[in-house]
């Protein structure tokens, strides 16, 4: 079998969140089981040039945009066994973060229409192509009304992945005319509460949808949890599905990971207790191996439950002897709060704001809790990597 895998981010290219890290690592996986999967994503700017200099320079097509022709240059990286194809073009990627313009939904359009331009291109015809949220939202929708009637397109399935349901691409219903192109009879599969709404396409067109837990997907058919989307998804509930993510054991591998202070195993992990110490230096915290290490590595948003931590966090840093670090940029109303509890308690709270993937590693190492009250989670990687690192997660549950 041959799978497409079309996404906004992967790493170790470029990621923003959970998404890059299955786009890295799930490819990787269906090829141990024999899948040939290879991977498309948009040429960011923000690439690290290390990466930009192993691509190799394929070809350049025009790719429909609306009534615009836009060119897209394909380059090709080979990495770990796996095929990347990047799509340049400058005027939508040269940008200095890969989500927040004004025209995401231009870009993301170019980028979803050449996904499927690029096809008899770089001469692979897959038999799935996997789409992954709004940002490739276009692709089935593309594809059933545009593309599978024609010669080399024929028979290609189309699965499109859920990761958060709360971003679905929605715009002004001039949209379609303007920017997403798809004939004038079929724009109503785009339209939603009086919107141009991607996912909504999606859902619609694709052959089968997945979201990233089986709870998750019961979650979405309930309007508590579904930003508007559950009449349409239990229209469709025959053909949606929860697959549980994985982690990438190699990727996240506490016994070869360079970004720890020390490695170890489930067998011996007598090297996490000297991670412990590191990072409690790190922190300027008292180097006291028996003060548990309560860590957060997240967006510091409520959401992802960082109000029900500012509600008690006082009264269990006084209750206890535990130590709290925590690792996050976000919302003003918590990078504040969380700052001004470290100048109160300096030796009891180590904060740093912004993120660094390699810090992030050594908290997994070093922590002995990892805190992760999200008020609802599509399925959350952190606490898997924080299992993976000894560092046990406690979650928040209705
Ligand atoms: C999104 C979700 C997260 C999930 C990740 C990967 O970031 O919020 O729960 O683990 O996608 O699927």
């Amino acid at each position: 079998m041959k799978v497409l895998f079309t996404v906004s981010e992967v790493k170790p290219f470029i990621a923003s969140g959970g998404l890059g890290d299955v786009a890295g690592s799930l490819p990787q996986a269906l090829r141990k089981r024999m899948v040939g999967c290879r991977v498309v994503a948009p040429l960011y700017s923000g690439i690290k040039q290390e990466y930009k200099d192993q691509m190799k320079y394929l070809t350049n097509i025009v790719v429909p945009v609306a009534w615009r022709r836009q060119y897209c240059g394909i380059f090709e990286l080979r990495k770990d066994g796996v095929i990347y194809y990047f799509l340049d073009n400058e005027y939508y990627f040269k940008r200095d973060s890969i989500y927040g313009h004004y025209d995401d939904a231009e870009r993301f359009a170019f980028f979803s229409r050449a996904v499927l331009e690029i096809i008899p291109v770089i001469d692979f015809k897959p038999d799935i192509i996997h789409c992954h949220d709004w940002q490739s939202a276009l692709i089935p929708a593309y594809y059933s009304k545009m593309y599978a009637q024609r010669e080399g397109y024929e028979n290609i399935k189309t699965v499109f992945t859920i990761h958060n349901i709360q971003y679905q691409g929605k715009y002004g219903l001039d949209l379609n005319k303007e920017v997403v192109g798809l004939p004038e009879q079929d724009a109503h599969i785009l339209e939603y509460d009086g919107c141009v709404n991607f996912m909504k396409g999606a859902i619609e067109t694709a052959n089968k949808i997945t979201t990233v837990s089986p709870t998750y997907a019961n979650e979405i058919l309930d309007p508590w949890f579904s930003h508007g989307l559950d009449p349409i998804l239990n229209q469709r509930a025959w053909k949606l599905q929860g697959i549980l993510n994985g982690i990438g054991y190699d990727m996240y591998n506490p016994e070869t990971d360079k970004d720890i202070w020390f490695n170890y195993n489930a067998e011996d992990f007598s090297a996490k207790a000297k991670n412990k110490a590191e990072l409690q230096k790190y922190f300027n915290l008292p180097e006291n191996p028996d003060a548990p290490i309560v860590a957060m590595v997240s967006r510091m948003v409520g959401h992802k439950g960082f109000d029900l931590v500012k509600a008690v966090i006082e009264e269990f840093i006084c209750t206890s002897d535990a130590q709290v670090v925590i690792l996050g940029s976000g919302e003003w109303q918590y990078e504040s709060f969380f700052s001004e509890l470290a100048a109160k308690y300096p030796d009891r709270v180590g904060l740093k704001l912004g993120f660094f993937v390699d810090l992030a590693q050594k908290i997994y190492a070093g922590s002995d809790i990892f805190l992760m009250p999200s008020k609802s989670e599509p399925c959350g990687l952190s606490q898997m990597i924080a299992l993976r690192y000894g560092s046990i997660p406690i979650i928040s549950s209705k």
